[in-house]
């Protein structure tokens, strides 16, 4: 990338070269043991505070048969009981919030596919809280004070533009709050208001990025220098496909509501090799899906986080049905990563008793010549055969000999590196319905 900071409030800080010390918040400086004890420390009083003030978790320990004391180190963690989405639905909306209602400063929703939103409560520390993950998620991407940022994760119910921007400012940046939509005006402003840093959805990244050109817009000239992408998986095809496209640094942001929002954990700039989780408020395990052990190091699972210092809705043990590995520390060595997320357990398709992720779909399409990088899995039934259709636009410039070819390729790619048997079809540019938040890749059609 040739982009370097050049402005007074970045000078001797090179995008791509390690944060500082001044600049790490004091967590980012503690030991592992250090660490360790900290978070010993707060999940005690977290799972008191829990069971003193939440009927819910009362009632799921007391069935257990334990107490907040029995947790006597972190290890005793794995002896307490789960908490999932549907424990949240049963106590809709508020039943979970551990604080009365006239502590609780702000409250956020997460739509979900079926039945009731799940609710989310913040106190004023908890809000302060998020800022600063945020505001050390957007230091850790290469963010600066007197940055400007512009956010187009959606406002609203939705954590991903409040919590963008509360985080910016307490970053010391300018915040340009976008959300979603509009998107010719956002390209217009990003060209006038002179961004370093963009905050949104990879999908809707890719539909501000065709806007640009369809503006006959150099991309790749604009002022934006990273972009902190989350909200949904994304893989490193598509860090390449931007990064190219645009000449910036992408990184990945990772959260989600029920823990806070965004910035739970954020890969670093420099090394770009995963994403540290901010242990000092979130607690991290993997575990097997289907029997809920945890897993070592390296193994892959489904994701599981204790909250270590919410005051509103502390969670324990909430199972993410993202899935992933623990990893250790690099570019901030007391914090141990995840890999970047290959997808949510709910989102995996059996097709024919194959087990397929949009994912990877996603990594064979943007590896593909003639192709854009906007697609649509849709299944349907073939007599009482599950039938999956990968429906892909065609680059402007791409031939019809060009197409063929690539629709051959995506359906050998599928074949050989998932094991199903796929039908491509490659459509005309810009008539794959476009995102302007998190994308929606599958249309399942089989029940209609
Ligand atoms: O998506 C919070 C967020 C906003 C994160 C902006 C990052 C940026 P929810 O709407 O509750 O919260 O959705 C959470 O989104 O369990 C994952 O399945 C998915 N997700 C979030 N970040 C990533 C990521 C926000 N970086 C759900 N990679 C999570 C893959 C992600 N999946």
């Amino acid at each position: 990338m040739s982009s370097e900071p050049t402005d007074r409030a970045t000078a001797g800080t090179r995008l791509g070269e390690p944060l500082p010390h001044g600049l790490l918040d004091p967590a980012e400086k503690l030991g592992p043991a250090q660490l360790r004890e900290l978070q010993s420390t707060r999940l005690r009083a977290t799972l008191r505070h829990a069971y003193d003030n939440v009927e819910a978790y009362r009632k799921k320990f007391d069935e257990a048969g334990l107490r907040p004391e029995d947790c006597a180190s972190l290890d005793d963690l794995a002896r307490f009981p789960f908490t999932t989405k549907a424990d949240l639905r049963d106590n809709y909306p508020f039943g979970m919030f551990a604080v009365p209602m006239d502590q609780v400063r702000r409250v956020h929703a997460s739509s979900g596919t079926t039945g009731l939103p799940t609710v989310v409560g913040y106190t004023e520390n908890d809000l302060s809280m998020w800022s600063d993950v945020v505001a050390r998620s957007i230091r850790a991407a290469g963010g600066r004070p007197g940055h400007k940022v512009h956010i187009s994760y959606g406002y609203g119910l939705f954590t991903g533009g409040l919590g963008a921007h509360y985080g910016a400012e307490r970053a010391g940046c300018t915040v340009i709050p976008a959300s979603g939509g509009m998107t010719a005006r956002q390209v217009q402003i990003i060209q006038d208001f002179k961004p370093e840093i963009i905050m949104v959805t990879p999908s809707y990244m890719l539909t501000l990025l065709d806007e640009f050109e369809r503006q006959g817009v150099d991309p790749r000239g604009t002022s934006l220098r990273v972009g902190i992408f989350g909200a949904e998986p994304w893989t490193e095809e598509m860090r390449r496909e931007i990064e190219e496209r645009m000449d910036i640094h992408a990184v990945d942001i990772y959260g989600l509501s029920e823990v806070i929002g965004p910035g739970v954990a954020q890969e670093c700039v420099e090394t770009k090799d995963g994403l540290h989780v901010w242990e000092d408020h979130f607690y991290p395990e993997v575990v097997d899906p289907i029997t809920g052990e945890p897993l070592p190091e390296g193994e892959e699972g489904e994701l599981v986080f204790t909250s270590l210092t919410k005051e509103a809705l502390p969670i324990i043990r909430y199972r993410t049905r993202d899935l992933t590995q623990l990893l250790p520390g690099t570019a901030r060595p007391a914090f141990r990563r995840i890999q970047k997320i290959t997808g949510r357990s709910d989102d995996m398709i059996i097709l024919r008793g194959v087990n397929v992720f949009p994912s990877q779909i996603e990594e064979i399409v943007l590896r593909t010549p003639g192709v854009a990088p906007h697609f649509q899995i849709r299944l349907t039934k073939r007599g009482r055969m599950d039938h999956m259709e990968v429906v892909v636009e065609a680059r402007p410039d791409a031939g019809a000999a060009l197409r063929e070819e690539a629709a051959r390729s995506i359906a050998t790619g599928v074949k050989d590196g998932v094991g199903i048997s796929v039908e491509v079809t490659v459509v005309e540019p810009d008539t794959v319905e476009r995102s302007v938040g998190k994308i929606r890749r599958v249309r399942d059609l089989r029940a209609e």
